[in-house]
Parts: structure tokens; sequence; C-alpha cells
């Protein structure tokens, strides 16, 4: 905290002029989940030039990596790896011609990874790395063809968020660090790659792909997708590539994806990427999605059929502003990216559907939000997170998310949308295609928004936002008046003036049924879970986001009507949101607990490292 509030001001008074500030962008080594010495050299470009072997779940062959000197003081290139093979690394000469050079890979550390220190003795400008990514890549994921919906065909996806590029690309693996990239991928060629770059819609499957991604981005957002996959466009500017099982379903219920681009425009200028297109990926992505620029990695699971989960494209398309235009440079600044990308998201779904549903969204997040609090650390309750030393994915939470979107919100109320709107798109614009801190955000808040219209909001307000644990008093608290009638209605229901029919949900959306559902007894008796069941069918709902709030409140009350659907829903997603808070309910008890261990033993194989990973620490702790 003490540290905190000196950085500040520290921050406020130096960089009293916006030249100064992006001066000081630059020479600051803020990332400490990096081994790269990125205030020395940078890497500008990388070539990948790689083969995918699904036989051996690897990728095989090497990088170029483009080298800026920051300085004259050393020749040494420091990158970040992790379960990589390197086998051997080659310098472009003066001469242009590549010479071996000797290298050290370091013991593996289990959050960093492996430094690999390479040291051609002059300030080469390209490195040639050759190496193959392990089965044991925290970034990927590979699937047979028994794994795939198709059956026919294998499928291979990267996730690289927070510090998974690593496993598949040496590179200074920091967000602090954009990077121009191409690649050429070569696999079977019944599959098709596709990439966070520049993916041609008439792209014919021949087995040999090349991508260019001319826009600096931070090493988090390459990415890469290899299956059975097929296009259907949307709009001209957007698409969906997906397995044949789910690419009409997929673009129909994404089918406003257009609509959010012009209404996020309107209020924060150009989309300035080109394409828009969504990657659907198998039910293991162990996210809801993934901004990987031009081309969002989706999960399969909110195609839902009625387009109740389409926040999530808002989602990864306001990253196209808050987090791919301006990036935080360090997962300390998470909130930097998620809060703003939150904040968006919502303006986005007001536009499209209106401001009742965007009010629900508010609501239902503002829930989990104090649930997660509660559960939490208070250390980890605040915006500018202090890692402590722990992997970025062992402290994610709702607070960057909701809380950041929060204080947005109370900055908008407070100004108004006529002052906070103009400076949030001047914000876009004056840090885009940067990398920035929360100081670098606060120095430009105070000089854009707070002193320029003196007398409104406090230093003091700013600070116990940014700084401060739990929620300050100041929280805005969305009211939704469909939500109000849902409370009523519950609770006639429970005082028992009602009974379940004379509730009318026959036009509930799925966020009435959330809400609903959340706002239930935890303590209910079976005889009462057993009426909602069979008035509602909710065991047998085909909505992701429903059977997974009823399921946990099954386990709560110990309905255990559930049990096969459980165990069929734990086996076939492996989306982490959806997934782990049912697996930690369940190592609760000790039946549950043998439970959940049955089930992860057949799920597992199923699941992306990353979930194997986190429902691993869950159900065998001490491991
Ligand atoms: N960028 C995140 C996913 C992420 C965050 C991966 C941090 C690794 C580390 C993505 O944009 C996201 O937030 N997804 C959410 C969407 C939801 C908030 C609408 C998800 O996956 O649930
Ligand atoms: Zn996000």
């Amino acid at each position: 905290m003490i540290k905190s509030f000196a950085r500040l001001m520290i921050a406020v008074t130096l960089m009293s002029s916006a030249l100064l500030s992006s001066a000081l962008v630059s020479a600051k080594v803020n990332d400490d989940l990096t081994y790269a010495n990125y205030d020395q050299v940078k890497v500008k470009h990388v070539y990948l030039d790689l083969n995918v072997d699904f036989d051996n779940k690897a990728l095989v062959g090497f990088a170029d990596l483009e080298l800026n000197w920051l300085t004259a003081d050393t020749t040494k290139v420091m990158l970040d790896t992790r379960d990589l093979v390197i086998e051997r690394v080659m310098v472009k000469t003066s001469i242009n011609t590549w010479k071996a050079v000797n290298y050290d890979l370091a013991k593996r550390d289990d959050v960093m990874g492996a430094k690999l220190t390479i040291d051609p003795g002059f300030q080469a400008k390209t490195i040639r790395v050759y190496y193959q990514s392990t089965e044991k890549a925290s970034g990927l994921q590979w699937l047979s063809e028994a794994q795939t919906a198709g059956k026919k065909h294998p499928f291979m996806f990267s996730q690289n968020q927070a510090i998974h590029a690593r496993s598949w690309i040496p590179i200074q693996d920091t967000p602090a660090v954009r990077l121009t990239y191409t690649a050429r991928i070569r696999t079977d060629k019944t599959l098709l790659a596709v990439m966070s770059a520049n993916n041609e819609p008439d792209t014919k499957k021949d087995g040999d792909y090349f991508f260019s991604m001319p826009q600096a981005i931070p090493p988090y957002l390459i990415a890469i997708g290899v299956g059975d996959l097929e296009f259907k466009a949307m709009s001209e500017q957007t698409g969906v590539y997906a397995e044949a099982y789910i690419l009409d379903a997929s673009a129909a219920e994404f089918n406003d994806t257009q609509a959010m681009i012009t209404a996020s425009e309107k209020l924060y200028g150009e989309y300035r990427w080109g394409r828009y297109d969504l990657l659907i990926l198998p039910p293991s992505f162990p996210f809801g999605g993934m901004e990987n620029p031009r081309l969002s990695f989706i999960t399969p699971t909110v195609v839902a059929g009625d387009k109740s989960l389409v926040n999530l494209i808002a989602h990864e398309l306001a990253h196209s502003w808050s987090g791919n235009l301006v990036t935080n440079e360090s997962w300390r600044d998470l909130w930097l990216n998620e809060g703003f990308t939150s904040y968006v998201e919502n303006r986005i779904m007001e536009e499209v559907f209106g401001d009742e549903r965007a009010v629900m969204e508010q609501v239902l997040g503002v829930a989990d939000l104090h649930g997660d609090i509660e559960d939490l650390p208070a250390n980890d309750t605040v915006l500018f997170l202090d890692l402590q030393g722990r992997d970025p994915d062992a402290a994610f939470s709702g607070v960057p998310y909701v809380k950041g979107q929060l204080f947005l919100m109370f900055l908008e109320q407070s100004f108004g949308r006529d002052k906070f709107d103009p400076f949030v798109l001047s914000y876009f614009n004056h840090f885009s295609f940067q990398s920035i801190g929360t100081d670098d955000f606060l120095t430009y808040l105070n000089q854009h928004l707070i002193n320029k219209y003196p007398g409104i909001v406090s230093q003091e307000e700013i600070n116990e936002w940014v700084f401060g644990q739990g929620l300050p008093e100041s929280v805005p608290a969305p009211q939704s008046d469909v939500f109000t009638k849902v409370d009523n209605y519950s609770a006639q229901w429970n005082k028992g003036d009602i009974s379940l029919t004379d509730i009318p949900t026959s036009n509930w959306t799925v966020h009435e049924w959330l809400y609903f559902i959340n706002g239930l007894d935890r303590d209910l008796d079976n005889s009462k879970m057993a009426d909602l069941d069979q008035a509602f069918k909710l065991t047998t709902s085909t909505n992701a986001e429903i059977a997974h709030a009823w399921y946990l409140l099954a386990l709560n009350t110990g309905y255990d009507v559930i049990t096969p659907q459980l165990e069929q829903y734990l086996i076939s997603i492996g989306r982490r949101k959806l997934i782990v808070p049912l697996y930690r309910k369940l190592a609760e008890s000790e039946e549950g607990l043998a439970f959940a261990q049955k089930v992860f033993t057949v799920a597992k194989p199923g699941y992306h490292p990353l979930a194997q990973g986190t429902v691993g620490d869950i159900l065998y702790p001490t491991k």
C-alpha cells in the first residue's frame, strides 16, 4: 500500500507532460514475470516457421526474432521459455550469413519457466531459434480425433494469456513488449490453420498457410487454431470459423457482431484491426472467450440458441480497444484490460440490446463480485494487484473485471457521459498501440478528467478505488426493475403465498433465471428443490450458465437428483468458470470429493492443461 502510494506520487510529479510520460513508458521495467532484459533489447518482429505435429503433440520448427537494441551496454538476449526443447540457435552476421551461437537454458522455475540466454557477442539484428514445443505446453491443447465433435480430425489451439506464449514460442513473454509477427504453418492438408492475423475468408485448405500481423501486439495475443474448420460470413467484415456441427448455429447466434462493432466505433473511435472473426473452439476451451486480435476465440457453451450469452462477444470485441490497443504493461495492471473491457462491453450491450438488459448484466456481475470479495484474501481485492510472485492464473478473480467496471461507472456517473465518453475515447487514442501501467492511466486521468473538472471527484476517492481493498462507499449500485419483480415472486413463493405456477416465467430471459436461481436460499429442502425442478426442468437445462447455477445450488442444498447430469456436464465442458466452482463445492465434503475425483479421472484427458491444473489442485491439494 505504502509502496503503491509512493509510486503514484512519484508518477504524478514526474509525468507532468504527455511527452515525458511516453518517454518513460519505454524505459521502465515493471513486469517481474519475465526473464527478458527488455529494457536493453526488444524483439520487434517474430517470424514463426512451424510444423503442426499431431502425432507427437508438438509444434516443430524455428522462430526468427528481429531485435531492437536500446543500449550499447550488452550483447545478450534473455528470452522466456517453458518446457521447450531448444535444438540450436543461429544469428545473422553482418554479411547476412547464419552462424551457430552458444546459449544457456537455465533450470525450470514452476511459475516463470526456463530462462534462455543467448550471447552472440555482438548486437545481432536477427536470432533464429530452432525448437519444438512438448506435450507439456501449458499454452496448447491437443485434441485427438475422438475428442472432437466431428470425430474425424484432430484439433489444436493456443491460449497464451497470461504467461503461456513461452510454452510454444521462445519469446520476451511480457505484455510490456509489442511486436509484429508473420508465420508459415504447415499441417495436414485436410486441416485449416487460423491465427490472430490476416485470415482470408476464401483460404483453401492445402496444409500450408501464411500469416501476417502487421500491427504491434504483445506476445500474449499471438494465437493459433488448427482443425477441421469451416468459415461462414456474418457480414462483410465479420465471420465465424467452426467445426461443421456448430457453424450455422454460431453464425446465427452471433449475427449482431457487426452491430456491436458499429456501436463501439460510435463511442470509442474506429476499429483498427481490419476483419473481426470468431473461432468457435471445442468445449474444452478453458475460458469463455479470448480477445486474440482479428480472431476472438470463443467457447461453444455460449451458443445457447437465444443470444442470451452474447455479451461475451461484446466483451472480446471491446478488447479491440481496451487491452489490444491499450495494453496492461504487467499482469498487476490487468484491471486496465479487463475493467475497461467489462465497462465497454456493457456500453455495447446497452447500445445494441437496450438499457434493461445492460442493467441486468451489471447486477449479475456485481453479485458475482460480492461472492468473490467474500472468498478472496483482502489483498486480492485491490485493483492494482500484488501478485506476490504467483502465476497470474492463480490470482484470477472477478475483481479486475467488475470492480474495475464499477470504478469506471463511478467516474461516468460523477462526470456525466458528456464528459466521460470523450475522455475514454481520447485515452484509447492517446495510448494506442502502447503498453501502460496503472500509474500512466492515473496521470492521464488526473490531467484530462479529475483536474480538468475540479471539485467533482477527489484524489482520495481515486486512491481508494485503485489501491484500496474491497469496495469503496462511492460504489455504484445498479438496480434492475425486472429483477425486483423476480425478487417479489421469489419471496412470495418462499413464504408459501403463491405456487411456482403463479410465477410468470414463460417470458423470462436467461438473466432472470440466473438471478432467480442465485437468489434462492442455499438451504432449500429437497421437496422445494424437486418442485422447482419439476416445474422448470432445471436439471436438464441446455443453457450452460443456468445449468451451472442450478447445480451449484443443488450441491449446496444436497439435492442429489442432479448427479448424472452433473457428471455429464463436468465431463463435456472444460470452461473453468463453469466447472471450477462445482469442483470446489464438491471438494468440501468427503463424499463429494470422492465423486469429484471419480469424475475428474474420466474428464481429465479432455481438459485443457490449465483446467487440469486448477481442478487437480482442488481435488488433490497436497500435490
Ligand atoms: N482475456 C480474458 C481471458 C483471460 C484473462 C485469460 C486473464 C487469461 C488471463 C477474456 O477476455 C475474458 O475476460 N473472458 C471472460 C469473458 C467474460 C467476462 C464475458 C471469460 O472467459 O469468462
Ligand atoms: Zn476480457
